[in-house]
């Protein structure tokens, strides 16, 4: 007999599952410890870091001290991260697989800190995505997003743009990932978990790729490697002959972006920075 529980496949996990976001998130560091650097974590606190990826986040929080544990959908990058973690010799951190929008298994109230840098916007039900961070933050707490922003003319927001314009439509009902940049859209969410709109401060904020060596072009091609979003376009212009148009496109965006002045990537990307006070 077939078990269905194990031959469905949830598209939000194979999409994150299918590439090695690792890969990406090596021009990442500096920018998630900037980010972590402003939040002024104390060794008191529990953290958790949704979407977490190989630890972009969840290492320098467990370098502050604080108790953290990293959730995150792909079963690749919760191992990748618990490798991190062993090999910087941070017993304060682990790393579990687990759904944003259903964390069966996470006691309410549970967390000081809620961090979710370009994590939990990726997951499909966003009403259920707040409610849950809400449920499982503290009273007297606070959750820290970060947002790509829809339309936004920098590198990300192209990224993703180019990438779908080569890829076939989604399924009827898919809510965008980049709804997450909008005030709107945060607000509503936010406002039917039970937030009241002065509790939630929304800023713009850039974040940065670097790399010392590798060149833009390199950047774009572990994109079209490791990306998920990316693969699938690629697969896409594949089969219609216009693999080259899309690989021209991100290469011309990149190579426009960059800001380094030898031959490595600086790539700045402005996000929305979602504050909210419980
Ligand atoms: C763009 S990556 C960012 C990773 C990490 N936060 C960083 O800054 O390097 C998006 C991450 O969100 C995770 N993710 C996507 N959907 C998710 C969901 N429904 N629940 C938990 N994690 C999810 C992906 O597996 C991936 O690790």
């Amino acid at each position: 007999m077939t078990n269905y529980s194990e031959t469905i496949v949830n598209p939000n996990k194979a999409l994150w599952e299918k590439g090695d976001f690792t890969q990406i998130a090596a021009f990442m560091r500096q920018s998630g410890e900037a980010i972590v650097d402003s939040l002024g974590v104390t060794p008191q606190m529990k953290v958790l870091d949704l979407g977490s990826g190989d630890g972009t986040t969840a290492v320098p929080l467990a370098r502050s001290g604080a108790e953290v544990v990293g959730i995150d959908i792909a079963r690749n990058l919760v191992e990748a991260g618990n490798k991190r973690a062993a090999a910087a010799g941070l017993r304060n951190l682990k790393f579990q697989e687990g759904d944003a929008c259903n964390l069966e298994g996470v006691a309410d109230h549970a967390f000081d800190l809620i961090l979710s840098v370009f994590g939990a916007m990726f997951a499909p039900k966003p009403f259920d995505v707040a409610k849950e961070m809400v449920r499982v933050t503290k009273s007297g707490g606070r959750i820290v997003m970060g947002n790509w922003i829809p339309n936004d003319p920098t590198f990300v927001s192209q990224v993703l743009k180019i990438s779908s314009a080569f890829t076939p439509p989604p399924p009827e009902g898919f809510v965008s990932p980049m709804t997450w940049g909008v005030e709107s859209h945060i607000i509503e969410r936010f406002g039917q978990a039970g937030v009241p709109r002065e509790k939630i401060s929304l800023v713009k904020d850039t974040y940065y790729f670097a790399s010392p060596d590798k060149t833009p072009t390199e950047f774009i091609q572990l994109f079209e490697t490791f990306y998920g979003p990316t693969m699938n376009a690629v697969d896409a212009a594949q089969k219609n002959g216009k693999a080259a148009e899309l690989h021209n496109q991100l290469v011309d965006l990149a190579i426009s972006q960059n800001k380094s002045k030898d031959v490595g990537t600086l790539i700045p990307a402005t996000f929305m920075r979602v504050a909210v006070a419980l």
